[in-house]
């Protein structure tokens, strides 16, 4: 089959790999219809090169038609329409039942001490062949697929996978009061979306800040008060200003750490691409090199006993995090890799009937043949053509 395999820092290419097959009882394989690029492909493609092998699939985004299933495998047959949440979860173990699937204790990656298993993500995350490409092998497939009806088009359900229940988790985890006002750092998808979810969920007031303009336009053109924080002036001062100067309730950090503006975080980040693997690896996972400004910029926004709510990836373990201001203000911190499974009951309603409420179906700006992945990567690294979502079509 045909796949989008890494090759090194911006460098990712389609090439022919061997067909996924059922490996254990409890897999499946569909043949992949939609498959999205996300802001976390970003950080593979530019700082997480060290954890990936040359030739390693990317992609966590899919969904499509089941093609096979194995033995064990009762919940869908061949031929069901199927979205793929992004982690890989059980369904029965002790963290599944709590809700929390990124952590599920059958698919953590131990032996590098990390959470659930993700589909196209690095070592850290299990090395799990990713779903931009023709077909894919799911495991875990008695609990991880989304069964959705034939009829509307793949958009409609396709941000199952990641969008929708980051987003709405990133809402969530905001823990918003009654009227609340939210501060939504990072207007790509990720964060436009937990704009939207926080609209329907009854946020009083909704500020976006971001520095690409037709990302800033796209927030605004549903009600959110904008801030271009590339435009000079005090960030801090315009948002006390819309929130009564006492500042916003919750902040949703929607970038992560390769927030745009920090020089020296920058190097550090372009370094990591220039050593030999092993000591990269460990630089990452010893050093700080996340470019904290943005969180930064939230524990300085967030009204005093107000939440922060991270769904922007960071990767360091030693970055200098601003302690004396989390504990002076004292702030609540919520973070986390969506709990995928757990959000879709709360937000399948809100997919059903005519009005397309989120606004899923005019989400993308680009469908694209699989082919053309890579000029797509880079189109949506630098934010070209008014890439906002891009969607694979492999079958294209
Ligand atoms: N927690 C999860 O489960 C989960 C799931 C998906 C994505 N993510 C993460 O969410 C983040 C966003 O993903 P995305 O798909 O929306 O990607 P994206 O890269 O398109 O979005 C990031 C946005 O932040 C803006 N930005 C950059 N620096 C900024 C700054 N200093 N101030 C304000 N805005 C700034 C960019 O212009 C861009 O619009 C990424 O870090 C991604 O890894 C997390
Ligand atoms: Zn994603
Ligand atoms: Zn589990």
């Amino acid at each position: 089959m045909k796949a989008l395999t890494f090759h090194g820092r911006r460098d990712v290419r389609v090439e022919t790999v061997p067909d996924p097959v059922i490996e254990q009882p409890t897999d499946i394989v569909i043949k992949v219809t939609s498959t999205g690029l996300c802001g976390s492909d970003l950080h593979l493609y530019e700082v997480l090169g060290p954890f990936i092998d040359e030739g390693d699939v990317l992609g966590h985004e899919p969904m499509g038609i089941v093609e096979a299933v194995g033995d064990a495998i009762t919940e869908v047959k061949v031929g069901d329409r199927v979205v793929v949440p992004f982690n890989i979860a059980c369904g029965h173990c002790w963290m599944c039942d709590h809700g929390l699937q990124s952590q599920c204790e059958t698919t953590q990656v131990r032996d590098q001490g990390m959470g659930a298993a993700l589909f196209g993500y690095t070592k850290l995350y299990g090395q799990v062949p990713g779903g931009q490409a023709e077909f894919l092998r799911v495991p875990q497939a008695q609990y991880g697929p989304i069964k959705v009806p034939d009829g509307p088009p793949d958009d409609r359900f396709l941000f199952l996978s990641d969008v929708l229940p980051t987003a709405w988790q990133a809402v969530e985890y905001a823990q918003l009061p009654e009227e609340g006002t939210l501060v939504v750092i990072g207007l790509g998808p990720i964060g436009e979306m937990s704009t939207r979810i926080a609209q329907q969920r009854g946020a009083a007031k909704v500020i976006g800040l971001d520095l690409v303009s037709e990302r800033l336009a796209r927030s605004a053109s549903h009600g959110v008060i904008t801030h271009d924080v590339s435009a000079g002036g005090d960030v801090i001062e315009a948002v006390r200003e819309l929130t009564g100067g006492r500042g916003p309730d919750a902040v949703i950090d929607a970038v992560g750490m390769e927030a745009h503006g920090a020089p020296g975080a920058a190097i550090a980040q372009k370094m990591v691409g220039l050593l030999p693997d092993p000591v990269a690896r460990k630089l990452m996972q010893t050093a700080g090199v996340d470019r904290l400004t943005v969180l930064n910029l939230a524990i300085e926004l967030v009204r005093r006993g107000g939440t922060i709510s991270l769904s922007g990836v960071y990767g360091g373990t030693a970055d200098p995090l601003n302690l004396l201001q989390i504990f002076d203000k004292q702030l609540t911190l919520k973070m986390g890799q969506a709990n995928v499974r757990r959000w879709i009951d709360d937000i399948l309603p809100l997919l059903e009937g005519d009005a397309d409420v989120l606004g899923v179906e005019s989400f993308a700006t680009h469908h694209l043949p699989l082919s053309e992945a890579p000029a797509a990567y880079e189109m949506f690294q630098k934010k070209q053509d008014g890439a906002f979502k891009i969607v694979f079509q492999p079958g294209a």
